[in-house]
């Protein structure tokens, strides 16, 4: 397994990515999409991604083969006086990959890169009472608290989402 930074040239890893989410959103993950989500709505996602990708919109991912086995975004701030921060995006880890320091790799690499662009704060939110929730704890992140109904549930229940942060020294 070795990490790799995509570029917007990179889209024959969309397929990859595709069979990764779809593998999340079914295990019940919460990241954007229920879980009637079709190849179609997959594929305008990623293609979405890939066209963002340059300085401002970064992509990681944990590849093992042609699999990817696990991805992390880095979205920074355009506005002018938000340009010192940054919105993690779209952590996901395959099932048959968790608890094997994939995700850690991957947001070590994101802060590696955020660091080099002179970045000084992550933000990010994710379901309330997640494994997610536990894993952000684990990498240093605070909480700043939780917005109640936020998100529907790939099952469509509305869920909770909380609010971190984590300051680049
Ligand atoms: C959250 C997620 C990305 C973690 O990926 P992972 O590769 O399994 O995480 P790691 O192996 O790097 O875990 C590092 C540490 O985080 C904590 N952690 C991770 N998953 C956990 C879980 N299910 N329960 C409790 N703690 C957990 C542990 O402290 C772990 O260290 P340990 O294994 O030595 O105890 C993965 O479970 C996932 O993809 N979930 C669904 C998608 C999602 O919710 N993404 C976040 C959206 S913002």
């Amino acid at each position: 397994m070795d990490l790799i930074e995509l570029r917007g040239s990179d889209r024959d890893w969309m397929p990859a990515l595709g069979e990764l989410f779809f593998d999340v959103i079914d295990g019940g993950g919460s990241l954007g999409f229920l879980e009637d989500i079709d190849e179609a709505q997959m594929r305008e996602y990623w293609e979405g991604v890939f066209d963002q990708l340059g300085p401002r919109h970064r992509l990681w991912i944990a590849r093992e083969g042609d699999r990817a086995l696990g991805t992390v975004q880095l979205s920074i701030c355009g506005k002018p006086n938000g340009r010192h921060r940054a919105e993690v995006q779209k952590l996901m880890v395959h099932r048959d990959a968790r608890r094997r320091g994939l995700a850690a790799q991957l947001m070590a690499a994101l802060e590696t890169a955020a660091r080099g662009q002179a970045l000084s704060l992550l933000v990010l939110d994710t379901e309330a009472q997640s494994a997610a929730e536990t894993f952000y704890q684990s990498q240093g992140f605070q909480r700043t608290g939780e917005i109640p109904f936020f998100a529907t549930s790939p099952q469509g229940e509305l869920r909770a989402t909380a609010l971190y942060w984590k300051r680049l020294e």
